[in-house]
């Protein structure tokens, strides 16, 4: 039975405003409350993370996992501008706590998509302190990552951040529509990054990274298609892989494929088997993202922070998993150092401008009570992570 490396990590992940609820002082809340927002429904109360994570932690424990990636917002850490909210601060200590309590790994992003309302204000990425502030915010949350943290994922995928802010509106951020990234914001993502990297380097033992939306593009048999290919590819992905060269670990989060023609990207096919967010049913995506990111950081040990499907029938999530796991341990076999890997993800959660229905989680919950359900791939995942094998 082939396994998986000793020490291996698996979890699942969440993201703050896709699970807390009520995160008021974000742009995202913002443009979900605006009149006239394409964004489907507000994200409300969510899943009540904020108030249940204890449980939720739990949970994760008692299914088998051993680790927990989940984003710290800085919208309450921060959420004026120089303002420390000590409260926000320590309610992640908390989570922290929790999770070694119930003997899991915490992963810990610092930005997942959602900066603070003033920020954006403020210039957001194009603002020429971007950097500055993004530092400084790592500053403020240090007190959480060194109550026992030892990954921080920095940035969640600043290819796509990119993207959104290159003027699309929110409806785009992960449709994978690929408009055209912005680089200008690209480059203050990668500073960003590295000046937040600087700041976690004083706490002993840290290890830091980005995380990025790797996309399995492939060319069409077609005149003109592959030209076409390397030029989405390297601005939408292999720039960012390339400039995780010299980091502790890079972050792999893939979902699907997507198939270049010489005009560009092309939706599915009608014929492929498509998952809640139209994307094709595709498990081989988390195999292909990881060997590019281990070849073109120059060897960097990579970690799947993200890999799922949206779905209602949860025997294709299975299904889907088993056949990312299968890709995972042939990259394994030929050499890739894997750390882990992180399915997204634990709850059902807010898919930012489709809401709610694309039901991406291990876990479900009810819309009123707020109960929690594990769904049988999250029995199933942690059978896995038992038995550190496929069986
Ligand atoms: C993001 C998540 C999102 C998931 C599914 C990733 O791009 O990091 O926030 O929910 O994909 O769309």
């Amino acid at each position: 039975m082939p396994q998986f490396p000793e020490g291996f990590l698996w979890g699942a992940a969440t993201a703050a405003h896709q699970i807390e609820g009520n995160n008021v002082n974000s742009n995202w809340w913002v443009h979900e409350n605006e009149p006239g927002t394409t964004i489907v429904e507000p994200s409300g109360d969510a899943a009540d993370s904020y108030h249940r994570y204890r449980e939720d932690i739990a949970l994760l424990a008692e299914l088998g996992l051993n680790s927990y990636r989940f984003s710290i917002e800085w919208a309450r850490i921060e959420p004026e501008r120089g303002m420390l909210s000590r409260a926000s601060v320590d309610h992640y200590r908390r989570m922290v706590d929790a999770c070694h309590e119930f003997g899991l790994e915490p992963i810990v992003t610092l930005m997942h998509f959602t900066v603070p309302r003033w920020f954006e204000r403020e210039g957001f990425w194009r603002a020429s302190d971007a950097a500055d502030l993004f530092a400084r915010y790592t500053e403020l949350a240090l007190p959480v990552v060194e109550s026992g943290v030892r990954y921080v994922c920095t940035i969640n995928e600043p290819n796509i951040a990119a993207m959104l802010a290159g003027g699309e509106d929110a409806a785009n951020l992960v449709a994978y529509g690929l408009p055209r990234p912005d680089l200008g914001v690209a480059d203050a993502l990668l500073e960003s990054h590295r000046r937040s990297r600087e700041v976690l380097s004083q706490v002993p033992g840290i290890k830091s990274g980005w995380t990025i939306a790797t996309q399995a593009f492939e060319a069409a048999d077609e005149p003109g298609a592959e030209e076409k290919r390397r030029e989405i590819g390297y601005s939408a992905e292999d720039w960012y892989l390339e400039n995780a060269a010299g980091d502790d670990f890079i972050g792999v989060q893939a979902y699907t494929r997507n198939i270049v023609g010489p005009e560009g990207i092309r939706p599915p096919a009608d014929d492929v088997e498509k998952t809640l967010t139209g994307w094709e049913f595709f498990p081989p995506a988390a195999g292909i993202g990881v060997r590019a990111a281990w070849e073109l950081s120059g060897h960097v040990p990579v970690m799947v922070t993200e890999n799922g499907i949206a779905t209602q029938d949860d025997s294709r999530r299975i299904e889907y998993t088993r056949g990312a796991l299968e890709g995972l341990l042939e990259c394994i076999d030929d050499g890739v150092t894997l750390l882990g890997y992180q399915h997204w993800s634990a709850l059902d959660n807010y898919e930012w401008a489709s809401g709610f229905a694309p039901t991406f989680g291990l876990i479900a919950w009810d819309r009123e009570t707020f109960a929690r359900t594990p769904k049988p791939s999250a029995r199933w995942l942690g059978e896995v992570a038992k038995s550190n094998a496929l069986t």
